[in-house]
């Protein structure tokens, strides 16, 4: 809920758990005053400071004077004697930097708006979300900043972003236009984000604030494999279960920008949005420009709390409505089994045994299209490749129904190859600057998203694909970076809002189609994880991780994005050893759990498993199956990081809403000698309850034909039984089993 004191001009908003407060200076300024455990009220001073700063610079307001250097702020801004970094910049027609943004009014509104042409969490009736508009202007040039709130009281979740209308006369060139900037008091946080690269993304980092800014983010025009838009600040005593953590996630897909500054006072700011490296927007008089939205989480229980609330969230409240009970299909996807190498009568095989273990639905990878043998070319021709495919999508379509599976198919619509008709149609269709070569990244060229008619284009295409055969899912991919954002199209003084606008286009196609086709299952995909953000997953429901499937790899990825994102949305596949990224040799069985653990399927050639494998195969799709509601549903609980220093083991479970029933997985990842393990304690059970646990993977350890007896087994006897408060205390018990990278699948049900 959203509450005002209009004689003291304190806003405060509360969601069931938490509240964010600031307090409206001398009716004038918005500066930042509480994010934390919820208050019922804001009762103590709203100025921070005491008189003046020395060698301050006061900024005229209604006729007295503010020092806004080291005021707590909502929306800084530099020009005004605020020297920290900047959430917005402006200026008018002369170059003259806008610098009065003052308080003109505010408003509660029920529920909350969309934003436009951008993707947003909506509310559902029964939520009782609020939206606090807050409304600054500046008088002489007439822009406009619109701060909107929203509150999600029973999701602990407040999110912001800002509407920038220009309602005067003449241009307003915004150089900067960050959705979020939070002053918090004190410097004693850790920053929390997640960094990597293609093949290993989503790498937790957690490091002491030194004075300055830390900066991260994007300049890919994507998301990018080297970060994603997500910050967390917490105590350095926080850890998954405890303290007190405030997190930012932005819902964009493009390049943007992190900033936490530990400031001159030792406070820290901190600013998300997009990245202002690469961009400006010309706001025509009359024309409005809208932030991307960013969601904020404060929990008092650790990451663990926090990730629980973002988890929910973003599966109830960003996600397709369509998808978020439906369960997502168990898939057997061809690339890694035949890469661009097949054939319709090839894939009849593929899915024999697909068939054969369960699997619900057959994904045809790249290479279906165009004169498509290898990456080098066809990309932009979307019509089907008769050589390879006869009979069409159509015939493939009806043989794999054939065998009861659904279809889906591979597409990169951003793309273009230079060697494909579409560019010999169209040479201008692609990003590039006149007159000079256009340099390619894995032999292809991006298609320029600003120009409507190509973003019409894009949708025909596929739209044409989708209604020539019965398809159920598309995996849209997107294999390299906007290196050189540039369109002749646009003006000069417009060049820089190429990336942004590029993002809103790929938007507009995604909504488009998934209007079109509201029945298919779309899943995102740039190299693996190279734009896996909540923009995305308010179109696309899941997100295939990263281009390395190898499991011990894929336990730190996916513990990174857990952090954020709901394992629903993360697609994970079992592929064959070696490991086609890294070479190693894992357990059928491991590289089954650490697919279980998210969005499962196969990406392997299934007729070449020997008859154990094939066994172990059907009994992890039968276990998807049986609880794919708790996986995709439950609550996610992390117990043991690969992150932390020195680690061998990674566990985690999944508990339903009632602590009834849960599932455990922990991965032993080296095998040491003579070394007692050490149990497993568990988190989130009743301590009170009478609970089974059995040992559901035993039997499963074989690794390269060697199977050894476990060593000590506590399960030899069947199912181990004990109360919750000694399975959170002392902990599951694990088996000592020889060999690297074992794991273990417990199920622990209440009697
Ligand atoms: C990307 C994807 C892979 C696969 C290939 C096909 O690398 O991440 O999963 O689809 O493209 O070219």
């Amino acid at each position: 809920m959203i509450s005002i004191d209009e004689q003291r001009g304190v806003v405060l908003l509360s969601t069931n758990s938490s509240s964010y407060a600031f307090a409206l200076l001398e009716h004038s300024y918005p500066s930042h005053l509480h994010w934390g455990d919820r208050i019922g009220s804001v009762r103590g001073p709203t100025v921070h400071q005491s008189g003046r700063r020395p060698f301050s610079v006061q900024a005229p307001v209604h006729g007295t004077y503010l020092s806004l250097g080291s005021l707590p702020s909502e929306y800084g801004w530099s020009g005004s004697g605020d020297f920290r970094i900047p959430s917005w910049e402006a200026v008018d027609e002369q170059g003259f930097p806008i610098i009065e943004p003052w308080h003109e009014r505010h408003s509660i509104h029920p529920g909350k708006p969309a934003l436009d042409g951008m993707p947003s969490s909506y509310t559902k009736a029964g939520d009782n979300s609020e939206t606090l508009k807050v409304v600054l202007r500046d008088k002489p040039s007439g822009l406009a900043i619109h701060l909107r709130y929203t509150v999600f009281p029973t999701y602990d979740v407040i999110t912001r972003s800002t509407v920038f209308c220009n309602d005067g006369e003449n241009s307003i060139n915004l150089t900067r236009a960050g959705s979020l900037c939070v002053d918090l008091d004190g410097s004693d946080f850790e920053v929390l984000s997640l960094h990597g690269a293609w093949g290993r993304e989503a790498q937790l980092s957690r490091h002491a604030l030194a004075p300055g800014v830390y900066s991260f983010g994007s300049r890919t025009g994507t998301t990018s494999h080297f970060a994603n838009p997500f910050v967390a600040l917490a105590p350095p005593s926080a850890t998954e279960h405890t303290g007190a953590v405030r997190a930012a996630l932005l819902m964009y897909s493009g390049n943007f920008r992190a900033d936490v500054e530990r400031t001159f006072d030792d406070d820290v700011r901190l600013v998300l949005g997009i990245n202002p490296d690469s961009f400006s927007w010309m706001l025509g008089p009359g024309e409005r420009f809208t932030t991307p939205e960013v969601l904020l989480v404060y929990s008092a229980a650790g990451l663990n709390g926090m990730s629980q609330i973002y988890h929910r969230f973003i599966r109830e409240r960003v996600m397709p409505r369509r998808f978020q009970d439906a369960p997502r299909p168990i898939v057997a996807n061809n690339w890694e089994a035949t890469y661009f190498d097949f054939t319709h009568d090839s894939l009849l095989p593929l899915l024999d045994a697909a068939a054969q273990v369960g699997v619900e639905l057959f994904v045809l990878d790249d290479g279906w299209f165009g004169d498509r043998e290898s990456d080098g070319k066809s990309l932009g021709d979307w019509t089907v490749n008769r050589r390879k495919l006869p009979r069409g999508l159509e015939g493939l379509a009806a043989d794999v129904a054939e065998h009861g599976l659904e279809l889906g198919l591979w597409f990169e619509p951003e793309m273009v190859s230079p060697d494909s008709d579409l560019h010999r149609a169209h040479p201008d269709w692609c990003l590039h600057i006149p007159g000079r070569e256009k340099p390619l990244g894995r032999n292809q060229l991006v298609l320029d998203l600003s120009r409507p008619e190509i973003c019409r284009e894009i949708i025909d295409r596929v739209s044409s694909v989708l209604e020539s055969a019965p398809i159920s899912y598309v995996k849209w991919d997107m294999n390299r970076y906007l290196s050189y954002p540039v369109s002749p199209s646009l003006p000069a003084e417009r060049r820089k809002e190429l990336s942004h606008r590029y993002v809103l286009g790929l938007y507009q196609i995604w909504d488009a189609l998934t209007t079109r086709f509201p029945k298919v299952l779309f899943a995102g995909c740039s190299g693996g994880g190279g734009r896996f953000d909540a923009g995305v997953l308010s179109y696309f429901p899941q997100i295939w991780a990263s281009d390395n499937s190898d499991a011990v790899d894929r336990l730190r990825i996916q513990y990174g994005l857990s952090l954020v994102y709901p394992v629903c949305a993360i697609e994970a596949h079992v592929t064959s050893i070696p490991n086609h990224q890294v070479g190693r040799f894992t357990p059928f069985s491991t590289r089954g759990n650490v697919a279980l653990s998210a969005n499962f399927g196969f990406e392997l050639d299934l007729t070449a498993l020997d008859d154990e494998d094939r066994r172990i195969a059907e009994k992890l799709v039968a276990t998807a199956k049986k609880y794919r509601r708790l996986i995709h549903g439950g609550r996610f609980v992390r117990l043991e990081s690969p992150f932390d220093a020195g680690s061998n083991r990674v566990a985690w479970m999944f508990v339903d809403e009632k602590a009834r029933l849960a599932l455990l997985f922990a991965f032993q990842l080296l095998s040491s000698a003579n070394r007692e393990g050490r149990a497993v304690p568990l988190v989130g059970l009743e301590p009170e309850t009478l609970y089974r646990v059995s040992w559901l993977d035993s039997g499963d350890l074989r690794l390269m034909g060697f199977t050894a007896p476990p060593q000590s087994d506590p399960f030899t006897e069947g199912p181990v039984r004990c109360i919750g408060a000694e399975l959170m205390g002392r902990g599951v018990e694990l088996p000592r089993v020889l060999g690297d990278f074992v794991s273990f699948r417990f199920l622990i049900e209440a009697e």
